[in-house]
């Protein structure tokens, strides 16, 4: 047991010593998908399967502020997670709560902000409070932006955006003529935010989901077959080395 400790230790520096701490991804976000098929596959109910994912989110946020990464975005509920059963919905909701509570103190000595994208006065009262809570606290610190997707939807994050900067051309707020790619951001829930750098989807699945559609214009996505529940430091350590080992071009030669 030890022996095997030691090696993965060993396997752990080895990678880490890999990575190219000069040329980090800003900007990491993470499709945390596969908790439910991780506890099917042990007989669990999915709620299982989420709470080892919260376990996973406690422990990539550390990791990723070891590395000094300056922004970190999770996929934590979309806008059509709505339509599984009550049970599941309630679950999560709990979960994001205890997150919150296990992890708050923490996450604000080491200077971390908590941000939301998605609408979140849609979520019940117990967990939107909770999540305020976090905002309102983290909001003036600077290492790390931890921004978690809740209610997102890329699609209706678009079109809230354009909404928005409708209603400022009507009230002679900006010039239609001005609105470029740049100036449109600001209209999006990551407006202080620079585009992720890093996709990262476990579990198998090869698509977007309805998640940062403007903003991944240019970003390197990177898959794996392992569930969000199995991932752990060492694949974190192998995105980033693949990632840098690309030559981002963004429409160039
Ligand atoms: C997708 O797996 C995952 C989710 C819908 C929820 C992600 C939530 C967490 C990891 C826990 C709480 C989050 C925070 C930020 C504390 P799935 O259920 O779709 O998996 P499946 O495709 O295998 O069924």
């Amino acid at each position: 047991m030890m022996g095997g400790v030691f090696v993965g230790n060993c396997n752990l520096l080895e990678l880490r010593k890999k990575i190219d701490m000069d040329r980090l991804p800003r900007h990491i976000a993470i499709i945390m998908d596969g908790n439910g098929r991780w506890a099917k596959k042990r007989f669990l109910p999915r709620t299982a399967g989420h709470r080892e994912g919260m376990k996973r989110v406690i422990e990539i946020v550390e990791v990723a502020e070891k590395l000094n990464i300056e922004y970190l975005s999770l996929f934590a509920f979309s806008t059509e997670n709505w339509k599984r059963p009550k049970e599941e919905v309630e679950g999560l909701m709990k979960l994001l709560v205890e997150y919150i509570r296990i992890e708050l103190d923490r996450i604000h000595k080491n200077n971390i902000k908590i941000q939301t994208m998605g609408d979140i006065s849609r979520l019940p009262e117990f967990a939107r409070k909770e999540v305020e809570r976090a905002i309102d606290l983290t909001k003036d610190n600077t290492k790390m932006v931890l921004n978690i997707g809740l209610n997102y939807g890329g699609r209706s994050e678009i079109i809230r955006g354009i909404k928005n900067l409708l209603e400022d051309v009507r009230m002679g707020k900006i010039d239609i003529e001005g609105v470029d790619e740049d100036s449109f951001k600001r209209y999006l829930y990551t407006s202080d935010l620079p585009d992720p750098d890093l996709l990262i989807r476990p579990s198998g699945e090869l698509r977007v989901s309805n998640f940062m559609l403007y903003q991944i214009a240019y970003t390197e996505f990177w898959f794996s077959d392992i569930y969000w529940p199995d991932f752990k430091e060492e694949h974190l350590y192998m995105a980033i080395i693949d990632y840098q080992r690309r030559n981002r071009r963004f429409g160039g030669i």
